[in-house]
């Protein structure tokens, strides 16, 4: 088993907004105690829907933005309070690729320019180096070496990604964050950018934190996936178990509604609720079919379902434990939590397909 590359303790997400003009201060929580390993050389698929915390998640692990409470590490770098000398050694062990190649890069710079600037900053490069660097990175990720003397304007959108993985590369970090790469693209591109993703996974050892809200790229491309929903993980597992055999109804509901078995989708479906003033028990509860009064007054911890599977629901509609007195029916009844009363997922091996 591979060492974890990125560990995420507990890691919480605040902001204070105001509701209308003369509204009170209230408190939006974006994340709200999530924990998980990503083994070194692997990927960690973040799956949710709009609203649910995965680009907070993102820029956290980026620290783009403290964290309100808990901790992370990437790599050697403890988060917390990086800065100078330090801070600026941790952008080079981890880089982001986000989903909008087009706002992400300069229109008024050659792609030269664009790839060459993060090496500048970093003394990797100077300015008659630049063009011979871009060409190389731009070889790596499957561009003409010409392309360096364009400008985004005149690349198609999966040639822009390609540019903005390039740039990411050039700082030789450990790991890529990839808040939804594919989301701005065909169909027909989207694979292909994919597979270079694996690719280069594949040469350089890289760790990824993958986000999309589309299961279909996660399952794709993650060993680990893990379902955020309103700031909290839902369910955590192997690819295997979360997408091939998932026990969360938030789980279920999102592979149905990805395959259109709109028959089991719709009340799972509805608009997310807003993560400021959340009712106690059960995330969940207000889309679940199959809410009970348990699930309106306690909240469920996240729990093992298997070796390196968890849930947070009192119940397992995948299971094969009696049905408990107050579930409905169809419902297993949820072991006791052997969890600790924080999400807590160990570093699991590397999943073998891919
Ligand atoms: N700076 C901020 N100030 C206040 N609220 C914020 C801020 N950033 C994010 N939020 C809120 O935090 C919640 C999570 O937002 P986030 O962007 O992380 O979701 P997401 O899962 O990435 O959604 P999407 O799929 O639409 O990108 C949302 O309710 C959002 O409105
Ligand atoms: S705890 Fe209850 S409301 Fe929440 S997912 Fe499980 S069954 Fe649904
Ligand atoms: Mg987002």
């Amino acid at each position: 088993m591979s060492k974890p590359f990125i560990s995420v303790e507990g890691a919480q997400r605040q902001y204070q907004v105001k509701r209308g003009l003369f509204g009170r201060g209230k408190t939006l929580h974006a994340v709200a105690g999530v924990s998980f390993d990503v083994p070194e050389g692997s990927t960690f698929g973040l799956v949710g829907e709009s609203g649910s915390g995965k680009s907070t998640l993102a820029r956290l692990v980026l620290a783009a933005e403290p964290v309100s409470g808990g901790s992370i590490r990437v790599g050697e770098h403890q988060l917390a309070g990086l800065q100078g000398a330090r801070r600026k050694a941790f952008h080079r062990t981890v880089q982001p690729v986000l989903q909008d190649p087009y706002s992400s890069l300069s229109p008024q710079m050659r792609i030269a320019d664009i790839i060459g600037e993060p090496l500048r900053v970093h003394g990797l490069a100077q300015r008659s180096e630049v063009l011979a660097k871009a060409e190389e990175l731009l070889t790596l990720v499957g561009l003409a070496p010409e392309m360096a003397r364009r400008h985004p304007h005149e690349l198609s959108g999966g040639q822009r990604q390609r540019v903005a993985i390039a740039r990411a590369l050039g700082l030789q970090p450990q790991a890529l964050v990839l808040d939804e790469p594919v989301s701005a693209l065909d169909v027909s591109i989207q694979a292909q950018i994919l597979n270079l993703l694996k690719d280069l996974q594949r040469a350089r050892g890289l760790t990824y934190l993958l986000i999309s809200h589309d299961l279909a790229v996660v399952a794709y491309m993650s060993d680990q996936v893990g379902v955020l929903y309103l700031g909290e993980f839902m369910e955590l597992g192997t690819r295997e178990d979360v997408v091939g055999r998932a026990r969360h109804p938030y789980t279920r509901a999102l592979i149905a509604s990805s395959e259109s078995r709109v028959e089991s989708a719709p009340t799972a479906m509805a608009d997310i609720p807003s993560p400021i003033d959340l009712p106690g028990g059960c995330r969940f509860q207000s889309r679940c079919p199959h809410a009970t009064a348990r699930c309106a007054a306690e909240r469920p911890l996240l729990r093992p379902v298997g070796e390196a599977h968890w849930i947070a629901c009192h119940y397992d509609i995948g299971g094969t434990a009696g049905t408990a007195a107050d579930a409905p029916a169809g419902l297993a009844q949820g072991r006791p939590s052997a969890a600790a009363p924080r999400q807590r997922a160990p570093a699991t091996a590397e999943a073998t397909l891919r």
